[in-house]
């Protein structure tokens, strides 16, 4: 994936463009000759819980109905992590764009996956993901995709035999108990992954479809998927990287290439953020 090198420069002074500029297709552009090949996927990263004048700042990029989602949060600690999700998403998806994050606009399909709204004309497709302070985003230009992370905490419950499939649940249960709650969170976030990347919500039923619970492997992760959903070989799941503590899983539309992750720099929050709107 090619994109400009600046990454996040918080020192920067958006421009208000009178349109967004949007950036030239892959195939207009001088592509690493292995992108034929491959897909390239990056991802970033940022806390949900930074200090409050930058959750003000933020606010102040979200659109009117965002704001309006945001009001409808009964607890202010929800409140402010959408706030905070929202725009990270924005400033991510805005860097790629070389636009302002406020003049962003968004669609969603029939089950709420969100997308940049036509009228941009952008190629990019991105995915959000957020659990307790964490969010992390996976951008691609090549392919649709979904992102799931998951804080691991104890479960009160038998969730799995709700949510995951009969070879599921019987390799859980062949774990070690040392390691079943990884192991549940391996599966949980691969599953919801691939959920998130067909884009159809729980249309897709999660009995139609197994992940490997492999700490092992990172990649190759789906390992079953009824032919009415599509074709195993379309996808790729794998295994991400995420903050201590969490559990993360990518799918990606991948049509056979290979996926090639690139983690960027963690988005920082900074107070000066507001004094630049
Ligand atoms: C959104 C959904 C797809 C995932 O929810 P979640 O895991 O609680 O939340 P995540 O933080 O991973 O993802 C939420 C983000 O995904 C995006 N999203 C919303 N609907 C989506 C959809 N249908 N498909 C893909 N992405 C979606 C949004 O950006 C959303 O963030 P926002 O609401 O702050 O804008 C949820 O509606 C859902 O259906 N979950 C299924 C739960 C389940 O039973 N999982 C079983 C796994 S074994």
């Amino acid at each position: 994936m090619i994109r400009r090198s600046v990454g996040f420069n918080m020192e920067k002074r958006w421009a208000r463009p009178s349109q967004i500029r949007v950036r030239k297709p892959p195939s207009l552009m001088p592509t690493d000759p292995m992108s034929i090949h491959s897909i390239e996927v990056e991802l970033w990263s940022w806390s949900l819980d930074p200090d409050a004048v930058s959750v003000g700042a933020a606010h102040a990029l979200l659109s009117d109905d965002e704001r309006a989602r945001a009001a409808r949060f009964v607890k202010g600690i929800d409140r402010r992590r959408y706030i905070v999700g929202r725009a990270g998403l924005r400033r991510v998806l805005a860097d790629y764009l070389d636009a302002d994050p406020r003049d962003l606009r968004f669609d969603y399909n029939e089950w709420g996956k969100p997308r940049l709204h036509p009228d941009l004309q952008s190629v990019f497709r991105f995915n959000l993901s957020h659990s307790a302070a964490e969010a992390v985003v996976a951008v691609s230009e090549q392919a649709d995709l979904g992102v799931d992370i998951e804080e691991i905490r104890p479960l009160q419950e038998d969730v799995a035999s709700h949510f995951f499939s009969a070879a599921e649940c019987a390799e859980l249960a062949n774990v070690l108990e040392a390691e079943r709650l990884d192991a549940f969170y391996r599966c949980w976030t691969r599953k919801e992954a691939f959920v998130k990347a067909h884009g159809s919500g729980l249309s897709v039923p999660l009995q139609s479809f197994d992940v490997s619970l492999t700490a092992q492997e990172d990649r190759g992760l789906l390992v079953r998927l009824d032919h009415g959903i599509g074709s195993l070989d379309a996808w790729e799941v794998v295994n991400l990287d995420v903050a201590p503590g969490f559990c993360g899983a990518l799918a990606v539309r991948s049509q056979g290439r290979d996926v090639r992750l690139r983690y960027r720099n963690r988005l920082a929050w900074s107070a000066n953020m507001a004094s630049m709107m």
